[in-house]
Protein backbone atom coordinates (compact mmCIF):
# COMPACT_ATOMS: atom_id res chain seq x y z
CA UNK A 1 0.00 0.00 0.00
CA UNK A 2 1.54 3.22 -1.02
CA UNK A 3 1.95 6.04 1.13
CA UNK A 4 1.46 4.27 4.27
CA UNK A 5 3.69 3.42 5.99
CA UNK A 6 2.91 0.03 7.62
CA UNK A 7 4.81 -1.79 10.53
CA UNK A 8 5.51 -4.83 10.90
CA UNK A 9 3.55 -6.00 14.49
CA UNK A 10 1.67 -8.77 16.20
CA UNK A 11 -2.11 -8.17 18.14
CA UNK A 12 -1.68 -9.86 21.13
CA UNK A 13 -4.76 -9.44 23.16
CA UNK A 14 -7.48 -6.76 23.06
CA UNK A 15 -8.62 -5.96 26.74
CA UNK A 16 -12.37 -5.00 27.63
CA UNK A 17 -12.55 -1.86 30.02
CA UNK A 18 -14.87 0.37 31.49
CA UNK A 19 -14.31 3.33 28.78
CA UNK A 20 -12.59 1.82 25.66
CA UNK A 21 -11.33 -1.94 24.29
CA UNK A 22 -7.96 -1.22 24.07
CA UNK A 23 -5.31 -3.85 22.40
CA UNK A 24 -1.33 -4.76 23.33
CA UNK A 25 0.54 -5.65 20.31
CA UNK A 26 3.86 -6.60 19.72
CA UNK A 27 6.24 -4.50 17.91
CA UNK A 28 9.60 -5.42 16.14
CA UNK A 29 11.23 -2.17 15.10
CA UNK A 30 10.57 1.06 17.52
CA UNK A 31 11.21 3.54 14.90
CA UNK A 32 8.87 2.97 12.27
CA UNK A 33 6.28 1.65 15.05
CA UNK A 34 6.26 5.53 16.51
CA UNK A 35 6.59 7.01 12.63
CA UNK A 36 3.15 4.66 12.37
CA UNK A 37 1.12 5.45 15.69
CA UNK A 38 1.99 9.01 16.32
CA UNK A 39 0.17 11.58 14.92
CA UNK A 40 0.24 15.47 15.29
CA UNK A 41 -0.25 16.91 18.20
CA UNK A 42 0.68 13.68 20.43
CA UNK A 43 2.46 14.66 22.89
CA UNK A 44 5.83 12.37 24.19
CA UNK A 45 6.38 11.52 28.33
CA UNK A 46 9.76 9.58 27.81
CA UNK A 47 11.74 8.38 30.53
CA UNK A 48 15.42 10.19 30.55
CA UNK A 49 17.28 6.73 30.69
CA UNK A 50 15.33 5.61 27.62
CA UNK A 51 15.74 8.53 25.76
CA UNK A 52 19.56 8.48 25.89
CA UNK A 53 19.96 5.07 25.48
CA UNK A 54 17.50 5.06 22.18
CA UNK A 55 18.19 8.08 21.01
CA UNK A 56 18.91 7.23 17.57
CA UNK A 57 15.60 5.24 17.03
CA UNK A 58 13.25 8.11 18.58
CA UNK A 59 15.57 10.98 16.80
CA UNK A 60 12.37 11.28 14.40
CA UNK A 61 9.57 11.11 16.74
CA UNK A 62 11.34 13.70 19.12
CA UNK A 63 12.18 16.31 16.43
CA UNK A 64 8.81 16.18 15.42
CA UNK A 65 6.69 16.22 18.43
CA UNK A 66 6.69 17.93 22.20
CA UNK A 67 8.53 15.82 24.41
CA UNK A 68 9.36 15.48 28.43
CA UNK A 69 11.98 13.93 29.83
CA UNK A 70 10.70 12.18 32.81
CA UNK A 71 13.26 11.28 36.07
CA UNK A 72 11.80 8.01 37.35
CA UNK A 73 11.58 8.75 40.59
CA UNK A 74 8.69 7.84 43.16
CA UNK A 75 9.05 11.81 44.19
CA UNK A 76 8.07 12.74 40.56
CA UNK A 77 4.63 11.00 41.37
CA UNK A 78 3.58 13.63 43.18
CA UNK A 79 1.31 16.41 43.16
CA UNK A 80 3.62 19.21 43.13
CA UNK A 81 5.81 17.46 40.40
CA UNK A 82 2.25 16.83 38.53
CA UNK A 83 1.48 20.32 38.33
CA UNK A 84 4.59 21.27 37.11
CA UNK A 85 4.06 18.97 33.72
CA UNK A 86 0.54 20.15 33.76
CA UNK A 87 1.75 23.63 33.82
CA UNK A 88 3.82 22.85 30.68
CA UNK A 89 1.21 20.71 28.41
CA UNK A 90 -1.01 23.56 29.02
CA UNK A 91 1.78 26.27 27.81
CA UNK A 92 3.07 23.67 25.06
CA UNK A 93 -0.90 23.93 23.33
CA UNK A 94 -1.83 20.15 24.71
CA UNK A 95 -5.23 20.38 23.57
CA UNK A 96 -8.26 17.65 24.50
CA UNK A 97 -8.38 16.26 21.13
CA UNK A 98 -4.96 15.31 21.63
CA UNK A 99 -2.92 12.28 22.83
CA UNK A 100 -0.11 11.68 25.56
CA UNK A 101 2.51 9.27 24.79
CA UNK A 102 4.33 7.09 27.85
CA UNK A 103 7.79 5.88 26.37
CA UNK A 104 8.89 3.82 29.73
CA UNK A 105 8.51 1.91 32.88
CA UNK A 106 6.20 1.82 36.00
CA UNK A 107 6.60 5.68 36.79
CA UNK A 108 6.14 6.80 33.60
CA UNK A 109 3.43 5.05 33.07
CA UNK A 110 1.57 6.52 35.91
CA UNK A 111 2.32 9.82 35.30
CA UNK A 112 1.51 9.59 31.95
CA UNK A 113 -2.07 7.80 33.13
CA UNK A 114 -3.08 9.80 36.01
CA UNK A 115 -2.28 13.46 34.27
CA UNK A 116 -4.37 11.87 31.08
CA UNK A 117 -7.46 10.67 33.81
CA UNK A 118 -7.72 14.11 34.76
CA UNK A 119 -6.84 16.66 32.44
CA UNK A 120 -9.90 17.86 30.30
CA UNK A 121 -11.73 14.91 31.97
CA UNK A 122 -9.69 12.79 30.22
CA UNK A 123 -7.74 12.17 27.34
CA UNK A 124 -6.00 9.18 25.38
CA UNK A 125 -3.04 7.89 25.63
CA UNK A 126 -0.51 5.22 24.21
CA UNK A 127 1.88 3.32 25.82
CA UNK A 128 5.38 1.81 25.10
CA UNK A 129 6.45 0.06 27.96
CA UNK A 130 10.20 -0.79 28.22
CA UNK A 131 10.95 -2.83 30.76
CA UNK A 132 9.89 -6.07 32.17
CA UNK A 133 7.49 -5.23 34.55
CA UNK A 134 5.41 -2.43 32.48
CA UNK A 135 5.52 -5.35 29.58
CA UNK A 136 4.30 -8.57 31.75
CA UNK A 137 2.57 -6.46 34.32
CA UNK A 138 1.78 -3.21 34.52
CA UNK A 139 0.60 -2.18 30.72
CA UNK A 140 -2.88 -3.20 31.67
CA UNK A 141 -5.25 -2.92 34.33
CA UNK A 142 -6.10 0.60 34.08
CA UNK A 143 -4.87 1.62 37.54
CA UNK A 144 -3.28 5.32 37.70
CA UNK A 145 -1.59 6.19 41.02
CA UNK A 146 0.28 8.81 42.35
CA UNK A 147 1.57 9.08 45.87
CA UNK A 148 1.04 11.22 48.51
CA UNK A 149 3.96 12.91 50.54
CA UNK A 150 5.63 9.43 51.65
CA UNK A 151 2.31 7.36 51.51
CA UNK A 152 2.91 5.27 48.32
CA UNK A 153 0.22 5.32 45.29
CA UNK A 154 -2.76 6.57 47.69
CA UNK A 155 -4.10 9.01 44.92
CA UNK A 156 -5.57 7.62 41.65
CA UNK A 157 -8.01 6.06 39.31
CA UNK A 158 -8.71 3.72 36.56
CA UNK A 159 -7.80 5.15 32.90
CA UNK A 160 -6.33 2.39 30.35
CA UNK A 161 -4.10 3.33 27.18
CA UNK A 162 -5.85 3.05 23.88
CA UNK A 163 -3.20 1.03 22.83
CA UNK A 164 0.03 -0.81 23.95
CA UNK A 165 2.66 -1.99 21.90
CA UNK A 166 5.57 -4.09 23.45
CA UNK A 167 8.72 -4.07 22.10
CA UNK A 168 11.16 -6.73 23.90
CA UNK A 169 14.25 -5.59 22.39
CA UNK A 170 14.00 -2.92 24.78
CA UNK A 171 14.68 -5.81 27.64
CA UNK A 172 18.48 -6.09 26.60
CA UNK A 173 19.56 -2.73 28.40
CA UNK A 174 17.78 -3.36 31.60
CA UNK A 175 19.96 -3.65 34.80
CA UNK A 176 20.32 -7.14 36.11
CA UNK A 177 18.44 -6.11 39.30
CA UNK A 178 15.32 -4.40 37.16
CA UNK A 179 15.24 -7.51 35.10
CA UNK A 180 14.77 -9.74 38.31
CA UNK A 181 12.11 -7.34 39.36
CA UNK A 182 10.62 -8.00 36.27
CA UNK A 183 10.99 -12.02 36.51
CA UNK A 184 9.50 -11.62 40.20
CA UNK A 185 6.35 -9.70 39.37
CA UNK A 186 5.74 -12.55 36.32
CA UNK A 187 6.34 -15.37 38.81
CA UNK A 188 3.48 -14.27 40.84
CA UNK A 189 1.21 -14.52 38.02
CA UNK A 190 2.29 -18.17 37.18
CA UNK A 191 2.31 -19.03 40.81
CA UNK A 192 -1.27 -17.77 41.35
CA UNK A 193 -2.22 -19.13 38.25
CA UNK A 194 -1.36 -22.92 39.04
CA UNK A 195 1.28 -25.67 39.04
CA UNK A 196 1.45 -26.22 35.23
CA UNK A 197 1.94 -22.42 34.80
CA UNK A 198 4.63 -22.17 37.89
CA UNK A 199 6.41 -25.26 36.67
CA UNK A 200 6.72 -23.73 33.14
CA UNK A 201 8.20 -20.38 34.43
CA UNK A 202 10.91 -22.25 37.09
CA UNK A 203 12.02 -23.89 33.41
CA UNK A 204 12.30 -21.25 31.04
CA UNK A 205 14.12 -19.11 34.46
CA UNK A 206 17.48 -18.94 33.34
CA UNK A 207 16.51 -18.99 29.36
CA UNK A 208 14.50 -16.21 29.80
CA UNK A 209 17.55 -13.76 30.51
CA UNK A 210 19.35 -14.92 27.17
CA UNK A 211 16.36 -15.77 24.64
CA UNK A 212 14.07 -13.09 23.61
CA UNK A 213 11.08 -15.77 21.85
CA UNK A 214 11.46 -17.44 25.64
CA UNK A 215 10.93 -13.96 27.67
CA UNK A 216 8.48 -13.21 25.39
CA UNK A 217 6.02 -16.12 25.52
CA UNK A 218 6.31 -15.59 28.90
CA UNK A 219 5.46 -12.01 29.11
CA UNK A 220 2.17 -13.14 27.12
CA UNK A 221 1.24 -15.38 29.47
CA UNK A 222 1.61 -13.16 32.52
CA UNK A 223 -0.44 -10.73 30.44
CA UNK A 224 -3.43 -13.48 29.47
CA UNK A 225 -3.30 -14.39 33.18
CA UNK A 226 -3.82 -10.88 33.91
CA UNK A 227 -6.26 -10.28 31.41
CA UNK A 228 -8.34 -13.12 32.77
CA UNK A 229 -9.42 -11.52 36.13
CA UNK A 230 -8.72 -7.16 35.10
CA UNK A 231 -11.79 -8.01 32.51
CA UNK A 232 -14.46 -9.16 34.94
CA UNK A 233 -13.16 -7.27 38.21
CA UNK A 234 -11.32 -4.16 36.70
CA UNK A 235 -11.48 -2.16 39.46
CA UNK A 236 -10.48 -4.60 41.60
CA UNK A 237 -13.44 -4.52 44.49
CA UNK A 238 -13.21 -9.08 44.30
CA UNK A 239 -11.76 -11.29 42.35
CA UNK A 240 -8.98 -9.36 41.33
CA UNK A 241 -7.80 -8.88 44.34
CA UNK A 242 -5.63 -12.05 44.83
CA UNK A 243 -3.26 -10.65 42.77
CA UNK A 244 -1.88 -9.31 45.63
CA UNK A 245 0.05 -12.11 46.81
CA UNK A 246 3.27 -11.29 48.27
CA UNK A 247 2.80 -7.67 47.78
CA UNK A 248 1.35 -6.90 51.82
CA UNK A 249 4.74 -8.02 52.16
CA UNK A 250 6.91 -7.02 49.55
CA UNK A 251 5.34 -3.43 49.93
CA UNK A 252 6.45 -3.46 53.44
CA UNK A 253 9.92 -4.63 52.29
CA UNK A 254 10.07 -1.99 49.49
CA UNK A 255 9.91 0.85 52.32
CA UNK A 256 11.85 -0.51 54.75
CA UNK A 257 14.50 -1.15 52.41
CA UNK A 258 13.77 2.27 50.70
CA UNK A 259 13.49 0.57 47.20
CA UNK A 260 16.73 -0.73 47.30
CA UNK A 261 15.04 -4.13 46.82
CA UNK A 262 12.96 -3.58 43.85
CA UNK A 263 9.25 -4.23 43.42
CA UNK A 264 9.14 -7.54 41.84
CA UNK A 265 12.06 -9.01 43.89
CA UNK A 266 10.29 -8.23 47.15
CA UNK A 267 7.14 -9.97 46.20
CA UNK A 268 9.43 -12.73 45.10
CA UNK A 269 10.12 -12.35 49.36
CA UNK A 270 6.58 -11.50 50.02
CA UNK A 271 4.93 -14.74 48.60
CA UNK A 272 7.40 -17.04 50.96
CA UNK A 273 6.10 -15.00 53.35
CA UNK A 274 2.30 -15.64 52.65
CA UNK A 275 3.13 -18.89 52.05
CA UNK A 276 4.67 -19.72 55.41
CA UNK A 277 2.02 -17.93 57.08
CA UNK A 278 -0.51 -19.31 55.51
CA UNK A 279 1.49 -23.19 56.54
CA UNK A 280 1.11 -21.81 59.89
CA UNK A 281 -2.54 -21.50 59.30
CA UNK A 282 -2.74 -24.90 58.43
CA UNK A 283 -3.90 -23.54 54.73
CA UNK A 284 -0.91 -24.71 52.92
CA UNK A 285 0.86 -28.18 53.40
CA UNK A 286 5.23 -27.41 54.79
CA UNK A 287 5.91 -29.49 51.28
CA UNK A 288 4.20 -27.05 48.97
CA UNK A 289 5.39 -24.48 50.57
CA UNK A 290 8.94 -25.48 49.85
CA UNK A 291 8.41 -26.58 46.65
CA UNK A 292 7.19 -23.02 45.53
CA UNK A 293 9.92 -21.45 47.63
CA UNK A 294 12.41 -23.30 45.24
CA UNK A 295 11.21 -21.09 42.25
CA UNK A 296 10.73 -18.42 44.00
CA UNK A 297 14.51 -18.21 45.44
CA UNK A 298 16.28 -18.26 41.83
CA UNK A 299 14.82 -14.67 42.03
CA UNK A 300 16.45 -13.70 45.67
CA UNK A 301 20.04 -13.55 45.22
CA UNK A 302 22.66 -11.69 44.69
CA UNK A 303 20.34 -9.21 47.23
CA UNK A 304 21.54 -7.39 50.01
CA UNK A 305 19.18 -8.43 52.50
CA UNK A 306 18.84 -6.29 55.61
CA UNK A 307 18.42 -6.60 59.31
CA UNK A 308 15.02 -6.33 60.18
CA UNK A 309 13.16 -4.71 62.95
CA UNK A 310 9.99 -6.94 63.30
CA UNK A 311 7.96 -3.76 65.11
CA UNK A 312 9.17 -1.38 62.34
CA UNK A 313 8.07 -4.04 59.64
CA UNK A 314 4.53 -5.08 61.40
CA UNK A 315 3.98 -1.28 61.37
CA UNK A 316 4.65 -1.10 57.93
CA UNK A 317 2.02 -4.02 57.17
CA UNK A 318 -0.24 -2.05 59.37
CA UNK A 319 -0.11 0.54 57.22
CA UNK A 320 -1.62 -1.47 54.30
CA UNK A 321 -4.73 0.31 52.37
CA UNK A 322 -6.32 -2.93 52.02
CA UNK A 323 -6.15 -4.12 55.51
CA UNK A 324 -9.74 -3.63 57.43
CA UNK A 325 -9.91 -1.58 60.78
CA UNK A 326 -7.07 -2.85 62.90
CA UNK A 327 -6.94 -6.27 61.25
CA UNK A 328 -4.77 -7.15 58.51
CA UNK A 329 -6.31 -8.45 55.61
CA UNK A 330 -3.57 -10.82 53.43
CA UNK A 331 -3.94 -13.19 50.87
CA UNK A 332 -2.63 -16.40 51.54
CA UNK A 333 -2.37 -19.49 49.46
CA UNK A 334 -3.61 -23.18 50.04
CA UNK A 335 -1.09 -24.13 47.12
CA UNK A 336 -0.22 -23.14 43.63
CA UNK A 337 -3.49 -21.59 41.86
CA UNK A 338 -5.29 -22.02 45.14
CA UNK A 339 -5.21 -18.40 46.35
CA UNK A 340 -7.57 -16.68 49.44
CA UNK A 341 -7.83 -13.80 51.25
CA UNK A 342 -8.51 -13.43 54.52
CA UNK A 343 -8.50 -10.97 57.65
CA UNK A 344 -5.66 -11.82 60.59
CA UNK A 345 -4.90 -10.38 63.75
CA UNK A 346 -2.85 -13.08 65.34
CA UNK A 347 -0.07 -10.90 66.01
CA UNK A 348 1.73 -13.57 67.77
CA UNK A 349 2.18 -15.72 64.78
CA UNK A 350 2.79 -13.30 62.65
CA UNK A 351 5.83 -12.42 64.75
CA UNK A 352 6.89 -15.61 65.03
CA UNK A 353 6.75 -16.27 61.17
CA UNK A 354 8.35 -13.19 60.83
CA UNK A 355 11.22 -13.63 62.70
CA UNK A 356 11.99 -16.82 61.36
CA UNK A 357 11.93 -16.00 57.68
CA UNK A 358 13.52 -12.48 57.69
CA UNK A 359 16.24 -13.83 59.55
CA UNK A 360 16.39 -17.40 57.13
CA UNK A 361 16.74 -14.48 54.35
CA UNK A 362 19.45 -11.96 55.93
CA UNK A 363 22.07 -15.48 56.46
CA UNK A 364 21.26 -16.59 53.08
CA UNK A 365 22.22 -13.40 51.90
CA UNK A 366 25.35 -13.14 53.88
CA UNK A 367 25.87 -16.55 52.84
CA UNK A 368 25.80 -15.37 49.47
CA UNK A 369 27.68 -12.26 49.80
CA UNK A 370 30.35 -13.91 51.13
CA UNK A 371 30.90 -16.53 48.40
N1 LIG B 1 -0.26 1.39 37.35
C1 LIG B 1 0.01 0.14 37.65
O1 LIG B 1 -0.78 -0.77 37.39
C2 LIG B 1 1.31 -0.21 38.29
C3 LIG B 1 1.64 -1.56 38.48
C4 LIG B 1 2.86 -1.87 39.04
C5 LIG B 1 3.73 -0.86 39.41
N2 LIG B 1 3.36 0.44 39.23
C6 LIG B 1 4.27 1.52 39.65
O2 LIG B 1 5.41 1.46 38.83
C7 LIG B 1 6.55 1.89 39.55
C8 LIG B 1 7.62 0.84 39.45
O3 LIG B 1 7.79 0.51 38.09
P1 LIG B 1 9.20 0.29 37.45
O4 LIG B 1 9.99 -0.68 38.24
O5 LIG B 1 8.97 0.04 36.01
O6 LIG B 1 9.89 1.71 37.71
P2 LIG B 1 10.64 2.70 36.75
O7 LIG B 1 9.73 3.31 35.78
O8 LIG B 1 11.41 3.60 37.66
O9 LIG B 1 11.69 1.78 35.98
C9 LIG B 1 12.74 1.14 36.67
C10 LIG B 1 14.08 1.47 36.00
O10 LIG B 1 14.10 0.85 34.72
C11 LIG B 1 14.70 1.78 33.82
N3 LIG B 1 14.36 1.42 32.47
C12 LIG B 1 13.15 1.39 31.87
N4 LIG B 1 13.27 0.91 30.62
C13 LIG B 1 14.57 0.65 30.41
C14 LIG B 1 15.33 0.11 29.33
N5 LIG B 1 14.73 -0.28 28.19
N6 LIG B 1 16.67 -0.03 29.47
C15 LIG B 1 17.28 0.34 30.63
N7 LIG B 1 16.63 0.82 31.68
C16 LIG B 1 15.28 0.98 31.58
C17 LIG B 1 14.20 3.11 34.27
O11 LIG B 1 14.95 4.19 33.76
C18 LIG B 1 14.31 2.96 35.78
O12 LIG B 1 15.59 3.30 36.21
C19 LIG B 1 6.10 2.11 40.98
O13 LIG B 1 5.92 3.49 41.21
C20 LIG B 1 4.78 1.36 41.04
O14 LIG B 1 3.91 1.92 42.01
C21 LIG B 1 2.19 0.78 38.67
ZN1 LIG C 1 3.28 -5.90 41.75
Amino acid sequence: MEGLLLFENDSLMKIKSHKWEYEVKRIFDLRSALESVLVDGDIILIDQNVAKLYKQNLKTALNKHEYMLIEPTENLKSYQQIEKIIDWLIRVGFKKNNRLVAVGGGITQDICSFISSIMYRGVGWVFFPTNLLSQADSCIGSKTSINFGSYKNQVGNFHPPILILIDVSFLQTLSRMDFRSGMGEMMHYFIIAGREDMKRISIDYDMAFNNDDVLFDLIKRSLEIKKSLIEIDEFDLGPRNIFNYGHSFGHALESYTNYEIPHGIAVSFGMDIANQLSVALGLMIEKDAIEIRNVLQKNWWPCNFPEIDIDSFINLLSKDKKNIGKKFRFVLSKGPGNILIDTFDDNAMLREVLNERLEFYKNESSRFNSN
